[in-house]
């Protein structure tokens, strides 16, 4: 039977340049979604677009251009983002495309056909920044007198006619749902704060906007367009050709997991399977969130002028270095700050004095000492047979912390291999073997190139290029990488390219 894995990351408004806010969840889903292609599985990666909605609309009229031509061009730059940034997305889905307006009109349509919408008056408070209503009791009062949003986005009153989703009568269905399904939202902190949100009670829903048209039309309901969290969460069962039942990617609905940024769990974990139980359609398994970056402590911002790039930060640095920077700096979950202090020291330390000195070391000692011939198994001494059962641990442990999106933790597991493998090679030191005992420097040889083969092997999600470099020098033909593979061992005797660093230093120029 096959394996089936689908992975998404939030759609990005398209009203401003892409940073690394956006590029962070997206390398995450883009690492979980190499891992599990690599152990095995048929995978779905989605990425995209959020395009309508009044904030993307007034975006684009103070760029002096209709939306659509603001959206293309925004989406063509989110999109540019993610190449350069490595991801290896399936499908690139924009909420303007014909088939996503055809998939939120079909879910209006059953949503309503199953009775949870009527029409009504909204009269609120509303928050274009975050595209959110919010009740009074939210709200905080500034010295000025000016109302603003928890997330500290400016608030309006909005008075009009809409539809409403009966959200109200969904309290108990979520909360069981919740508690049936303890994994569906990660962290724990966000599923306390979600479960704590419902218990407290229920509003019902506005789900369509009169005051504007930059949005997808309600069917049969002129003057109408659907509320634009109601069109984006309709992204992710768009992509797999919903409703159509023969789309080659109908299978992968429920999604195993949506990524998102910690300001979104409310949508994600509350309107969305309720949304989905509504039109009769399976909820997704998991919503996992992360926390924010700052930028040397401080919120990025227009203002503050520290907004960072993605892409340049990976033409400076090294894409890899980056992608491991993220993922290892902070957990997924938690807030954290960046710095170029901070890369710089995970790069000189861990990349280059890590894992890239580790491979540069042992491979250097086969090509000279060797003739670049991979040298064959010999007897095993404890000490070995300790590293190689270090290495060879390594995929199921980090199995298992990827399933709980705990990168850091599968690197810090990984990193405790490459530090034994220093230890291994200068207790071992196998360049005083040469002339006492070329045989065992042999031995000593092959087990580090066992060592470092697994080691590669499960940090190519993290860092592609370099470990696909680096496996490339080990000799390990293409065909075995993944984690079905490493039970291949490699040929006795084979060639090996003359070794080259995988991982510079970086200087400041
Ligand atoms: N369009 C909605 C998502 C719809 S999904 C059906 C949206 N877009 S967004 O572009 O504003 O934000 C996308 C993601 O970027 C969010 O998950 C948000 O948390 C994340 N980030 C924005 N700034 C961030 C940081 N500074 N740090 C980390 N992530 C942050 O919300």
């Amino acid at each position: 039977m096959t394996k089936r894995f689908y992975v998404t990351t939030p759609i990005y408004y398209v009203n401003g340049a892409p940073h690394i806010g956006h590029a962070y969840t997206s390398i995450a889903a883009d690492v979980l979604a190499r891992w599990k292609r690599l152990d095995g599985f048929d995978v779905f990666f989605l990425t995209g677009t959020d395009e309508h909605g009044q904030k993307v609309e007034k975006a684009a009229a103070a760029a002096g251009l209709d939306p659509q031509t603001f959206t293309d061009q925004v989406s063509a730059d989110f999109k540019d983002m993610a190449e350069k940034m490595g991801l290896s997305n399936d499908d690139f889905i924009r909420t303007t495309e014909p088939r996503h307006k055809a998939a939120c009109a079909e879910l209006w349509r059953r949503i309503a056909a199953n009775g949870h919408i009527y029409l009504g008056h909204y009269e609120g408070f509303y928050a274009i920044r975050d595209e959110a209503f919010y009740d009074e009791a939210e709200l905080t009062t500034r010295p000025d007198g000016t109302k603003v949003a928890p997330s500290g986005a400016p608030v309006e009153w909005v008075r009009e006619p809409s539809y409403f989703f009966d959200l109200s009568k969904w309290q108990d269905r979520l909360l069981n749902f919740y508690e049936e399904h303890p994994d569906f939202i990660a962290p724990n902190s966000r599923r306390n704060e979600v479960v704590s949100f419902v218990r407290g009670g229920l509003n019902d829903l506005s789900i369509s906007r009169t005051t504007f048209n930059w949005g997808i039309p309600v069917p049969d309901a002129p003057g109408h367009v659907m509320y634009v969290w109601l069109d984006a969460l309709t992204n992710y069962v768009t992509a797999t050709g919903w409703p159509d039942p023969n789309a080659s990617r109908a299978e992968f609905w429920p999604a195993d997991i949506h990524l998102i940024g910690k300001d979104i769990v409310r949508f994600h974990a509350v309107y969305w399977p309720a949304f989905l139980m509504a039109a009769g359609l399976p909820v997704p398994a998991r919503v996992s969130s992360n926390g924010w970056w700052t930028v040397e402590g401080e919120k990025m911002s227009k203002s503050l002028g520290n907004v960072v790039e993605p892409r340049t930060l990976a033409a400076t640095y090294g894409l890899d270095q980056v992608r491991y920077f993220f993922m290892r700096e902070k957990p997924f979950g938690a807030d954290g700050s960046m710095s170029d202090p901070a890369l710089v020291t995970r790069i000189n330390t861990e990349l280059a004095n890590g894992i890239g000195n580790l491979a540069q070391r042992s491979l250097s000692l086969i090509a000279r000492n060797c003739e670049g011939k991979l040298p064959r198994r010999g007897a095993e001494t404890p000490e070995d047979a300790a590293l190689l059962e270090a290495a060879n641990a390594l995929p199921g442990i980090v199995r298992d912390k990827m399933d709980r999106q705990v990168f850091h933790e599968a690197l810090e597991e990984v990193w405790k291999v490459v530090r034994a493998g220093d230890g291994y090679i200068d207790r071992q030191a196998p360049w005083a073997l040469k002339k006492t005992d070329a045989a065992r420097m042999a031995d000593v040889l092959r087990v580090l190139v066992d060592t470092i083969r697994p080691i590669a092997t499960v940090l190519q999600p993290f860092m592609p290029g370099s470990m696909g470099k680096l496996l490339d020098q080990l000799g390990v033909p293409p065909e075995v990488r993944d984690i079905a593979g490493l039970a291949i061992p490699l040929v006795d005797g084979a060639a090996l390219p003359p070794p080259a660093g995988v991982f510079p230093r970086y200087v400041e120029t």
